[in-house]
């Protein structure tokens, strides 16, 4: 949540910060600011707002340092006001500091500088750390060249909580330094000039060459070289990593938002996940992941967990590896695993499924798998991310920068990428006949093109779109893989829409929540499984019968019945229909979210990366 830029070189820095900050605006927005240095003295300018109101404040055009640093945030302590904008200064204006994360003891911080004399003018948790950093400047007996960053370590030294951070001082115009807990952070190096994000995208027009900082290091940022500590301070080396992402993929493209750009991304994104895994006739390799024959044969249960998008792509991978490797699979939200003691051991195997890599719940859930002697896999669409760090292996999506907050291709993407993980486990095991896994994979290769078609033929959805967008109810039902897709279509109406909507097992629906449809309510049915199509009918009669308008999504040719719209997709594997029956869902959030007027990219309290509990 929320996004920092910098800048140290020999432009002026402003624009450069704005437009990063721009490209980061998915991460958080409800207020904006900038700071430089020009002659010694710190600069900020700051609102509450979105990015595009900076160029409204007076004299922002005037900032002309060529070193700065800036935020766009996602209030955590203290509403959304010009006082609680970031960046945040120390009582004397010596240091000026962004922060991304939560301080959780800066009550007690505060009581402490308070009782020293300081003073604060705003509500947040962050406005502690300049005024430490400056309380240990003033207290710190060095009188060198690194005094400023052994002030910045004094100051963290007593922060709890996460922390992404970038500080600036009048008294050393010539550097920036930044640390990281739990809260992402990379610097991106370039001739004569080095940029830091919180994100790639932000910096991805200006170089491709990225350090990615690690948890609890320093870093001191230069106009020419960058300097690591640890810790301790104690100076290290780090490798630069190479990112291949090409810098008109984060941006529209001529769509009218990144969501729909996504959406119509996803035949590529799928190509590119599926890449060189495999060829038909051949066994699917994954080259960074190296687990012997004998460790998969001993896996005793496979836990899946993630958040949100990504928790509902697990839930599609969990019927493939146990179809296919016959191990039990439980699929977890990181945030109730994590606290739930998980039988784990060694026999365990933990895989954490990611876009961001980020997500904080996700990252905890990881290290107490690994803290328990699981192995864990990773699978993430952001290389160097920090799950991928911490996990013992990482496998990516190759779906390029997703932008929009309402996830799209890096659902689609992860579901292929984990059904392809399941398909190299069984080839491994012995446990499945090939002829299933030979059709599994045919399938695999075919999606791009029946996604492609899908996405020629959005009239249909548009027309629903516009019969239902001022509703306050929806419900979605589905049994299988069609409940699990029924979970992600109604998550992303909620997202963009703010239209109430539930998910329901199909024949769930009838054990308590059919007491809330009437007349005109929607219901959206979900029939993709040959095997449980009258099942699901009957279900949806029920709705009908009770007076609710239905919409159906399916690639069965279904007997004559009373559906208000039917939406027919391509046939594909019944463990991949998820893919397909998808993409009328997102269309349908978006053109409802579009009929409403409302910002689809940037949905209220929301953020692109959740980096905090
Ligand atoms: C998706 O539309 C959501 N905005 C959200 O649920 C997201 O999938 C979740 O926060 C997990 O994010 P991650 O994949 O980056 O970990
Ligand atoms: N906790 C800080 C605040 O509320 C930072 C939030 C953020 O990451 O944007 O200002």
């Amino acid at each position: 949540m929320c996004g920092i830029v910098g800048y140290i070189g020999e432009k002026k820095a402003q624009p450069i910060l704005i437009n990063g900050l721009l490209a980061l605006e998915y991460r958080g927005y409800d207020s904006a600011g900038i700071a430089t240095i020009e002659d010694n003295k710190i600069q900020v300018k700051k609102d509450k707002g979105r990015v595009n109101n900076l160029y409204n404040l007076e004299g922002i055009q005037d900032l002309n340092g060529t070193i700065g640093i800036a935020h766009t945030r996602w209030a955590t302590h203290g509403k959304p006001s010009m006082e609680n904008a970031h960046p945040h200064m120390d009582n004397s204006n010596t240091f000026a500091v962004v922060h991304n994360g939560i301080i959780e003891n800066y009550h007690e911080l505060r009581d402490f500088l308070m009782q020293n004399g300081y003073t604060f003018l705003s509500e947040t948790d962050t406005e502690v750390i300049p005024n430490l950093i400056h309380y240990h400047f003033e207290h710190n007996v060095l009188e060198n060249n690194d005094k400023f960053l052994y002030a910045v370590k004094s100051a963290v030294n007593q922060l709890k909580g996460s922390y992404a951070i970038e500080v600036i001082s009048s008294l050393y115009p010539d550097r920036i330094v930044v640390v990281r807990k739990d809260s992402p952070l990379v610097i991106g190096k370039s001739n004569g000039e080095n940029y830091i994000a919180s994100d790639i995208p932000a910096i991805l027009p200006y170089t491709k060459d990225f350090y990615f900082l690690d948890d609890n290091e320093f870093a001191v940022i230069y106009q020419n070289k960058t300097e690591f500590y640890d810790a301790s301070l104690v100076k290290h080396n780090k490798a630069i990593k190479n990112i291949d992402w090409d810098a008109n993929a984060a941006g529209k493209d001529g769509f009218e938002d990144y969501m729909l750009k996504e959406i119509f991304e996803q035949p590529t994104a799928i190509r590119e996940t599926v890449g060189s895994r495999f060829h038909l006739g051949e066994k699917c390799t994954f080259e960074d992941l190296n687990l012997s024959k004998e460790y998969l044969q001993n896996i005793h249960r496979i836990y899946i967990v993630a958040c949100g998008t990504a928790m509902n792509a697990g839930l599609v991978g969990k019927p493939v590896f146990e179809k296919l490797c016959k191990i039990p699979v439980e699929v977890n939200i990181a945030s109730e695993f994590r606290y739930q003691d998980p039988l784990i051991d060694e026999n365990t195997l933990c895989i954490y499924i990611s876009q961001s890599g980020e997500t904080a719940d996700t990252i905890a859930a990881l290290k107490l798998a690994k803290a328990k002697n699981a192995k864990t896999i990773a699978i993430s669409n952001v290389i160097g991310s920090s799950i991928t760090r911490e996990a013992d292996y990482s496998i990516y999506t190759h779906a390029g920068p997703e932008i929009a907050v309402a996830s799209t291709k890096a659902y689609t993407s992860q579901v292929v990428l984990v059904t392809m993980l399941a398909i190299y486990f069984a080839e491994q095991l012995d446990r499945c006949d090939t002829n299933t896994i030979e059709e599994l994979k045919e399938n695999i290769l075919d999606l791009p093109t029946k996604v492609e078609t899908l996405l020629q033929n959005v009239n249909e959805i548009k027309r629903f779109a516009k019969k239902v967008y001022t509703q306050k109810d929806m419900f979605f039902l589905g049994r299988g893989n069609d409940y699990s897709v029924a979970l992600e279509g109604s998550l992303k109406l909620k997202e963009i829409s703010y239209i109430h909507s539930e998910a329901y097992a199909a024949g769930e629906l009838k054990h308590g929540p059919i007491a809330l449809i009437e007349n005109g309510v929607t219901v959206i049915g979900i029939i993709t499984n040959p095997d449980l199509v009258e099942k699901s009918i009957s279900n949806l009669q029920e709705v009908i019968t009770r007076g609710a308008r239905t919409l159906v999504i399916t690639n069965q040719s279904l007997p004559n019945t009373h559906f208000d719209f039917v939406i027919n997709i391509p046939e594909t594997h019944p463990l991949l229909s998820p893919i397909l029956s998808i993409i009328p869902l997102q269309l349908l959030a978006y053109y409802i979210s579009k009929n409403k007027g409302l910002d689809v990219d940037k949905p209220r309290n929301l953020a692109k990366s959740v980096t905090v509990e």
